[in-house]
């Protein structure tokens, strides 16, 4: 009997443990740090904003990998409206996700400029040594986005909020009044939100790509190399063969992976960005309220950034057009198979199918006359690439939404 019973509790406990083993595993990638949450807390509150109606997932919504959630805007001008009524951005929401990596923007002597955050690299990350944590800082005091009069304001908003223990936990004393306290406190915000955003909660690496990225490495295959000579090898990984040419002509004839790279990033994932910046000759979006406003303004893009900052002409005239390559996760997340997402810096892409089109054939089809024509790269755009390889492309990009990994 006593033995009887000692066995069943081992069972119980044991039973106990396992119930607890898996718990513990799938909370792993939920449990924030105290930083991590207020990050949180910050990027879904609405109250920091001048009319308390915008937080950032406004214009970064998860439900769609962090971009513009909302697809009647992305079916048109793609830019979104600040916590002003009529106040509205020039540009597409990139994704907040994935970002993590974009060093302090500097220039290459191979590459050219690279990093920081924003289309444009203006977030050049070298106030706080991190792009990302500096972004964050950004848009509560953007007059366009969150219109929050000064950070002292956005101090006190903190201070009043329902996460305000939490916030006193991370940022100290939430003294609002002296110049130097705020200032820290809006620096640790910033950091706050970027700690958020580099979590497994946003930047999951969940994608059927990167269980086809893991098993691949399992194997000791080396999934940068693959082409249309060897995908077949690649079978039985978790692509289709459709995906898995996709990914073989974006590796190669289309040259897709030359600057949306498959190198792994901290994570040990690719990201699908190299951090650079290029003029792809995407044409004007014409339903563009800064469009609408004045027809002849044309974005400048890096180009323009480092003018303003005072470098000489030598230096930003080269830039002018061009954009960071964003990564592409999350290119086809979205709620449902209809709903539309824009692609490009001005949204002018309705579709990927579009936009794969556009870097096959931009210098032989009659495209509409590109938004900048100075700077132009000019290794894409006839690319040679048939419907079905077109197709193909599309289908792997389609395999870079998180939550599908099998
Ligand atoms: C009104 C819409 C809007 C709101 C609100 C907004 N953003 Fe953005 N976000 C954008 C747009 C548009 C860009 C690109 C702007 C540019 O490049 O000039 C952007 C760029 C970014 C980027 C840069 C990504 C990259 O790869 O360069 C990050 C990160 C980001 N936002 C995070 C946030 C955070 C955090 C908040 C809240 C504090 C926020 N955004 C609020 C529209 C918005
Ligand atoms: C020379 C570098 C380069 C090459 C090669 C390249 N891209 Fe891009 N890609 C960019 C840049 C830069 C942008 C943003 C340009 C802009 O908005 O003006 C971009 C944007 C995109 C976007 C839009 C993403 C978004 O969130 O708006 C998609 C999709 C895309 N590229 C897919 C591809 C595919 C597929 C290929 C191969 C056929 C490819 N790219 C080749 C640099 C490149």
């Amino acid at each position: 009997m006593k033995s009887r019973l000692a066995w069943m509790s081992i069972l119980l406990l044991s039973a106990l443990m396992i119930g607890l083993g898996i718990a513990s595993a799938a909370q792993a990638q939920q449990v924030l740090t105290p930083q991590e949450q207020l990050g949180k807390d910050l990027f879904y509150d609405q109250n920091l904003s001048l009319n308390n109606n915008l937080a950032c997932a406004a214009c970064h919504g998860p439900e769609v990998g962090y971009t513009g959630p909302d697809q009647l805007i992305n079916l048109h001008g793609a830019v979104y409206e600040g916590s002003i009524s009529g106040a509205f951005g020039n540009r597409k929401p990139p994704s907040a996700a994935y970002a993590g990596d974009s060093p302090i923007l500097h220039f290459d002597t191979v590459a050219g400029w690279i990093g920081g955050m924003f289309w444009d690299g203006r977030a050049s990350g070298d106030v706080l040594g991190d792009p990302l944590a500096e972004q964050a800082k950004g848009p509560f005091l953007n007059p366009k986005e969150q219109a929050i009069p000064d950070a002292q304001t956005l101090c006190q908003k903190v201070a009043a909020s329902s996460y305000s223990v939490l916030a006193t936990q991370v940022l100290g004393t939430l003294n609002c009044i002296d110049a130097a306290t705020v200032s820290m406190v809006y620096n640790d915000i910033g950091r706050s939100i970027a700690a958020y955003e580099r979590t497994l909660e946003v930047s999951s690496f969940t994608s059927r790509f990167d269980g086809f990225w893991d098993k691949a490495k399992m194997k000791g295959m080396d999934v940068t190399q693959i082409s249309m000579v060897n995908w077949e090898k690649y079978k039985s990984l978790g692509l289709n063969n459709d995906q898995l040419r996709g990914l073989a002509v974006f590796n190669t004839k289309g040259t897709c992976s030359s600057c949306h790279t498959l190198t792994e990033g901290s994570a040990g994932y690719p990201l699908f960005t190299d951090f650079s910046y290029d003029n792809l000759g995407i044409p004007k979006n014409l339903e563009n309220p800064a469009t609408i406003a004045n027809p002849s303004w044309a974005d400048p893009g890096l180009g323009g950034y480092l003018q303003a900052r005072g470098e000489p002409e030598a230096v930003y005239s080269t830039e002018i057009g061009k954009f960071k390559v964003p990564t592409l996760r999350n290119v086809d997340l979205r709620p449902s198979p209809t709903f539309v997402k824009a692609y490009g810096h001005n949204g002018y892409f309705k579709s990927l199918e579009e936009i794969v089109h556009f870097y096959n054939t931009r210098d032989v089809l009659p495209w509409p006359a590109p938004e900048v024509t100075a700077n132009m790269n000019t290794a894409i755009g006839n690319l040679r690439l048939n419907k079905t390889q077109e197709q193909w492309i599309v289908e792997f990009m389609k395999t870079l939404s998180d939550g599908t990994i099998q």
